[in-house]
Formats: structure tokens, sequence, C-alpha cells
């Protein structure tokens, strides 16, 4: 299993990891073929993070296969600039394994790298285990986002989530 930084070449395989992950449980932003990124765009933002360092992106691969990722966007403009937001997911039939935590120690790496201060994320209220993960590495809940998704017909709370880092 190796986690490395994502390049643009793995962006058709990367496009395809994050809808499969998608559709796998309700606990990620989109629904299956709602990823909001096409190949060509998914390159053009690996190129432009590359060239900016405004984001930046782990996966996990197995056999030549990508089984999970993790994706940090850098706040816009320079009051944000030290905040990432971070969104993460990892193949069901490979949860459960350390790989999670592997890819957030890889970003929190990167950001330690890049002077970063925050790392960010929204999580359902409901998702124990990536709850438990974000806690066990030093997150913190920040609030409650009220009715932050509807799924299934049911309107579902969010926890904004933080950890500081750096000094
Ligand atoms: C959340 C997710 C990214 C975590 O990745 P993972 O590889 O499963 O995480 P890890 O194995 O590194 O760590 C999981 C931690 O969760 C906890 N955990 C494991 N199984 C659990 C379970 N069934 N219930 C609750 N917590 C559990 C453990 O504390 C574990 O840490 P530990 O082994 O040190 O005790 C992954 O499960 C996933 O992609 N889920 C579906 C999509 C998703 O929820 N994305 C995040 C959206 S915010």
């Amino acid at each position: 299993m190796l986690i490395r930084e994502a390049k643009v070449q793995d962006a058709p395989a990367f496009v395809a990891l994050f809808d499969r992950v998608n559709s796998e449980t309700t606990f990620m932003l989109f629904e299956r073929g709602e990823s909001p990124t096409s190949v060509e765009h998914q390159s053009q933002i690996f190129e432009h993070w590359a060239k900016t360092d405004s984001g930046v992106v782990f996966v996990c691969e197995e056999d030549k296969e990508l089984i999970g990722f993790v994706a940090g966007r850098r706040g816009v403009g320079r009051r944000q600039a030290h905040s990432i937001y971070i969104a993460m997911g990892v193949l069901q039939a490979w949860v459960g394994r350390g790989i999670g935590r592997s890819l957030l120690e890889a970003l929190e790496g990167w950001a330690q790298s890049k002077g970063l201060h925050r790392l960010e994320l929204m999580v359902n209220y409901n998702n124990e285990r990536a709850i438990r993960l974000y806690e066990k590495f030093g997150f913190e809940r920040e609030g409650v986002k009220r009715h932050a998704l509807r799924i299934d017909g049911h309107y579902i709370d969010a926890f904004y989530m933080a950890k500081l880092i750096g000094g």
C-alpha cells in the first residue's frame, strides 16, 4: 500500500475513485454520478494546485489501483490562505485498516511544510467512523451546521471540525 501525492496522470483514476466512494455510502457530499469534475477539469485542478500550492490530493494505491484519497483546498485570499478544507474517502472494501489515518498524516505533513495553521472539514453527525478518526487525529468539534444535507428525503446535521497546527 502506497500513500503518495496525486499527479496529473492520476486524473482518470481519481475521478473514477471519487465517483465510487460517493456511490458506496451516504457520507459524502455528492451522490453517485454527481461528481463535479470531469477528467479534463480534474487534470487542470491538479496542474493548478501543483503550480500554486493552493491545494493537494494524496491517494492510497494498492496493486496500481487507487483505493482512497484525501483532498485539501486552501482558503481563498490572504486572510484564509492558512486554512485547508479537507474531503476524504476510502473504498468500503478497505476501511478500518488505517488508510484514513495515513492519508491525514500525509496531508498534515504537506500543510506543515507550507506553514499552514488550520485543517478544517465538515462531517455528517452520524458518521461515527469518520468522527472517531478525526477526533483521534486531534480535530475538535466547532459547531453544528443544522440541516446541512438532505439525504434520502431527510435533513441531516453536520459538524464543523478543525485542528490547529504549527505556530
Ligand atoms: C471515514 C474514512 C475516510 C476513514 O478511513 P479509514 O481508512 O476507514 O480510517 P482508519 O482505518 O484510518 O481509522 C478509522 C478509525 O475509525 C475507528 N473505527 C474503525 N471502525 C469503526 C467503526 N465500525 N465504527 C466507529 N469507528 C470505527 C477507529 O477508531 C479507527 O481508528 P483506530 O483503528 O486507530 O482505532 C472511511 O471510513 C470512508 O471513506 N468512509 C466513507 C466515506 C466517508 O465517510 N468520508 C468522510 C466524509 S467526512
